[in-house]
Formats: C-alpha cells, sequence, structure tokens
C-alpha cells in the first residue's frame, strides 16, 4: 500500500497517520516530521528548513525531493509507504512520478482530506505536540489525560512554533496556491479519494479505511 495523505495544514493528516501505518504496517514518512527532527539535532538541513518553515512558507522542493527519493528506496519502503505532508507542489508530485515510475512502484492512492479553513485554524491554534514520540493533541478537540503531559510515552506537550495565528494565516494560504492543485492533478489520474475530514477522529479514520481496504 503505497498512499499519498494530502490535505492543507490541520486537517488531521499527522494524527490519521499515526493510526493508519499501526492498521497496515507501514513506515509514516513525514517531511514536517524529517525537517523538525533536523532542526532539533542542528544540522544544516536543519537550519535551512527553519527559515522558511518559521515563516510559514515551503522548504525549496530539490531539498524536499532529494530526501523523500532516497528515504523510498530504503528496505522497510518495499512493502509500501504513507507519504503525508509530501508532495505539496506540481513540481514535487512530477518528481515522485518520475522516481516511482523508475522504481516500477505506482501509487496506491491519494487520500485528500477536506477540512473548512476557519476550522483549521482553531485545530492548529489549539495543537499541543509530544516532544518525545510526536503525537499530536489539542486543547479541546483531543485533550490529554492529564495536561501537558502525552497519553502515549508521558513525554511533555509543547506548541509548534509554526502554530500561531499569523503562521497558520500564511501556511494555508500557501497550500491554497501552490498545494490544492494536486487535488486536480491526482483526481485526472483516477487516484484521488476525497474524505471528509470535518467528522470526529474516529470517524474519519473509518472513512480513510474503508476507502482504502477497497483498493
Ligand atoms: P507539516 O509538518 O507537514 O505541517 P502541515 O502540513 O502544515 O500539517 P500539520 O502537521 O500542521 O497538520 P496535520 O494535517 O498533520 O494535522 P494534525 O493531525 O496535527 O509541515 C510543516 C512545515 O514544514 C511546512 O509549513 C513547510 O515549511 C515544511 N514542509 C513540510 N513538508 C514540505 C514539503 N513537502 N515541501 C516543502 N516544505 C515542506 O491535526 C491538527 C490538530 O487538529 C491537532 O491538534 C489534532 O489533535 C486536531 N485534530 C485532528 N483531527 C481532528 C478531527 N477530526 N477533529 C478535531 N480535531 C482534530
Ligand atoms: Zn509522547
Amino acid at each position: 500500500m503505497r498512499i499519498v495523505l494530502l490535505g492543507p495544514p490541520g486537517a488531521g493528516k499527522g494524527t490519521q497517520g499515526e493510526r493508519l501505518v499501526k492498521k497496515y504496517n507501514i513506515p509514516h514518512i513525514s517531511t514536517g516530521d524529517i525537517f523538525r527532527a533536523a532542526i532539533k539535532e542542528g544540522t544544516e538541513l536543519g537550519l535551512k528548513a527553519k527559515e522558511y518553515m518559521d515563516k510559514g512558507e515551503l522548504v525549496p522542493d530539490e531539498l524536499v525531493v532529494n530526501i523523500v527519493k532516497e528515504r523510498l528506496k530504503q528496505p522497510d519502503c518495499d512493502n509500501g509507504y504513507l507519504l503525508d505532508g509530501f508532495p505539496r507542489t506540481l513540481a514535487q508530485a512530477e518528481a515522485l512520478d518520475e522516481a516511482l515510475q523508475e522504481m516500477g512502484t505506482p501509487l496506491t492512492g491519494v487520500v485528500n482530506v477536506d477540512v473548512d479553513q476557519e476550522e483549521l485554524v482553531e485545530r492548529l491554534t489549539g495543537r499541543r505536540v509530544c516532544r518525545s514520540c510526536g503525537s499530536s493533541f489539542h486543547v479541546q478537540f483531543n485533550p490529554p489525560k492529564v495536561r501537558s503531559v502525552c497519553d502515549k510515552c508521558g513525554g511533555e506537550l509543547y506548541q509548534r512554533s509554526d502554530d500561531t495565528v499569523e503562521t497558520v494565516k500564511q501556511r494555508l494560504e500557501v497550500y491554497n496556491n501552490q498545494t490544492e492543485p494536486l487535488i486536480k492533478y491526482y483526481d485526472e489520474k483516477g487516484i484521488l479519494f476525497t474524505v471528509d475530514g470535518s467528522k470526529d477522529i474516529d470517524e474519519v479514520f473509518k472513512e480513510i479505511t474503508s476507502v482504502l481496504d477497497k483498493q
């Protein structure tokens, strides 16, 4: 199962991705997580990526594409993977298609998680993320049992630096201009499945798996 999770910032790609990779036993490849790990480690990649991420802009295509291409060659991707947050521009989608064609492994499907913009702002500004395991919570919609503590690993929860109201608005604009066109791109290839991401987390998961189980 080779899946792309497409959707605006805050649509629930990370939340659903975490559950989907458990169900299908495939690796979760999130370009945002790769960059955040590089920032934490203080690598050159991290320094470069941080400049763009803090402003709510996209990291340049050439940086992202090479990282993903290398990642897909790892043996744990032989039985499939879930791409979360990639591709995000037409150039990235085309580069991915080309790489997968060379590898002889086309995508199984692209799941487009659809949520209204007003709800996205509320979701992102209320999000809290675990410093240790990366799980996402929400102060209101998905609160941890103990405030500021991760249910899964006991780690400390923090607010992402790009989850401020201003940066969120910029990220949504970038999504509308650069990523939204991918919906049409994949629809024309006949591999796009749109799910209603505004339902509760369990409902959305059911809808996505019922689509993927038929593939
Ligand atoms: P990235 O980390 O990919 O962020 P994003 O796409 O903006 O997506 P998010 O992680 O913000 O949202 P999500 O859809 O995962 O939502 P979540 O499940 O957490 O990218 C960050 C930055 O890195 C980019 O801005 C860019 O600079 C760079 N980057 C990354 N990839 C790149 C690429 N390919 N090219 C160039 N640059 C790239 O949920 C959000 C909140 O809502 C949580 O609090 C959650 O608990 C809650 N929630 C989830 N589902 C529901 C529900 N159904 N109902 C109610 N609440 C819900
Ligand atoms: Zn945790």
